[in-house]
């Protein structure tokens, strides 16, 4: 069979790669991918990217069904355009994708179904979220409402950084229309950790739990990014906390989902707060898998995933189980120049291809990318293209095993500005 993959992130990366593994699939078409994608064996990418021109291509190729990686093109609605054609696809669709892309909605729909999660309001008039924050005092935290990439969170540990978050958004605008409205949110502390399920919108199928880096520094200090790091499983999780999760932040939302109408198919991700006494916060809902724990998924899945969305888009969910690797898997994301803010692209990256091709033999590991393409000289090099440029992703017996093979691979590879944080699985 042939699958489409809609994105061009180490997320989608790691999908096709493992899509790829499986007997029952030819071909697994990225949707536009990028050069590591491109290297591999029975991928291919393809630069189509309007909606009415993937349903077009989903078609033509007789494409079995396609997943979505990124929340943008479940904002724009890919799912329902895919369904209204008749074809085959694993995502929520433009409604439920709401839960992710406004926040306020996300919240309020917690209010309505007692969802636990940190107290907050919403405010588009800067006098007002002032004033609100002379109140409540720091810490606290700022969210704008609408999708900024993972970077539109501001955890405030004083009140003048709060006062200038919201200036940012409301005044000056830095988060464009997703800014335009925000929230202020109570300031949790905690454990976070990464719970993401497949569902058909009836049954949960939970995935390997998982842990990720949001800040750019090592300790986590500097701004939010998209994620710089990753590991799996998540050791806080234990089998009775897992249970708690499903009960307080998974069943709820499938559940109010179909009775509010909109059931909701495809990958949940909760990004939750553990507190000390073992209480579980949600802090947000993502409508996709997470970037970068996809790629300690993906290498630790040993089921087909093929077989798992097939059964998730059929309503079979309840028929299938995914086995894990029992080692750990942890990676670690080499950013570019400048990124968060104002990324550099057209970097060479060195060592790349020699490694692929000696490192071939030796399992437990993947080099996934994200921000790169294929350029240089008669384009034959790779080049960066983006903010998150790889993710070096390994197995270990242990954290700190799968921390040092990591680390070791890393040091191969070299592009100028080349950022990692030195800290992933540490603590
Ligand atoms: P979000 O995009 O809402 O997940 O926020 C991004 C990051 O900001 C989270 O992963 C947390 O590290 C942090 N964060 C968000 N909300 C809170 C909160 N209420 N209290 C403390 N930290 C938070
Ligand atoms: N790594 C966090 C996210 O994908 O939202």
């Amino acid at each position: 069979m042939k699958i489409l993959v809609i994105g061009g992130g180490g997320r989608e990366h790691a999908l096709a790669w493992k899509l790829k593994q499986s007997p029952r699939v030819s071909k697994v078409f990225v949707a536009p991918g990028n050069a590591g994608t491109d290297l591999e064996e029975g991928i291919q990418n393809i630069s189509v990217t309007a909606i009415p021109d993937l349903i077009n291509f989903a078609k033509k190729e007789l494409i079995k069904f396609t997943i979505v990686g990124p929340e943008t093109p479940l904002a724009e609605g890919i799912v329902d355009a895919f369904r209204l054609a008749k074809l085959r696809i694993f995502g929520p669709n433009q409604q439920a994708t709401q839960l992710e892309a406004s926040k306020d909605y996300s919240k309020e729909f917690m209010r309505r179904h007692s969802i636990p999660t940190a107290a907050y309001a919403t405010f588009c008039d800067p006098v007002e979220a002032h004033k609100y924050l002379e109140k409540i005092g720091a810490p606290i935290v700022i969210k704008a409402d609408g999708l900024a990439a993972g970077k539109g969170v501001q955890v405030a540990m004083t009140l003048p950084e709060a006062h200038e978050a919201v200036d940012s958004m409301l005044i000056s605008n830095t988060m464009g229309g997703a800014g335009e409205k925000i929230l202020i949110e109570e300031f949790l502390e905690g454990e976070e950790v990464s719970f993401i399920v497949m569902t058909d919108g009836h049954n949960v199928l939970p995935l390997a739990t998982s842990q990720d880096y949001k800040q750019l520094k090592d300790g986590n200090q500097g701004p939010n990014t998209g994620g710089m790091g990753a590991y799996s499983p998540a050791p806080v999780i234990t089998s009775e906390l897992h249970k708690k999760i499903i009960q307080e932040a998974i069943d709820p939302v499938i559940k109010g989902m179909a009775e509010e109408g909109q059931p909701y198919t495809g990958f949940l991700y909760a990004g939750l707060m553990i507190g000390k006494d073992g209480a579980v916060n949600i802090l947000e809902y993502n409508c996709r898998m997470g970037d970068p724990e996809t790629q300690s998924i993906m290498l630790r899945l040993k089921s087909d995933l093929s077989i798992l969305v097939e059964n998730a888009i059929n309503g079979t969910l309840n028929k299938v189980d995914a086995e894990w690797d029992c080692r750990v898997a942890l990676g670690v994301v080499m950013a570019a120049y400048g990124y968060p803010k104002m990324p550099r692209k057209g970097d060479i990256i060195h060592g790349l291809l020699e490694f692929m091709s000696k490192g071939k033999s030796e399992e437990g590991h993947h080099i996934f990318h994200a921000g790169t393409k294929m350029g240089g000289k008669d384009n034959k090099e790779i080049v960066t293209a983006g903010g998150r440029v790889l993710c070096v992703t390994a197995l270990g017996d242990s954290i700190k095993n799968a921390r040092q093979r990591v680390y070791d691979i890393s040091k191969h590879i070299y592009f100028d500005g080349k950022f990692m944080r030195s800290d992933i699985g540490l603590q």
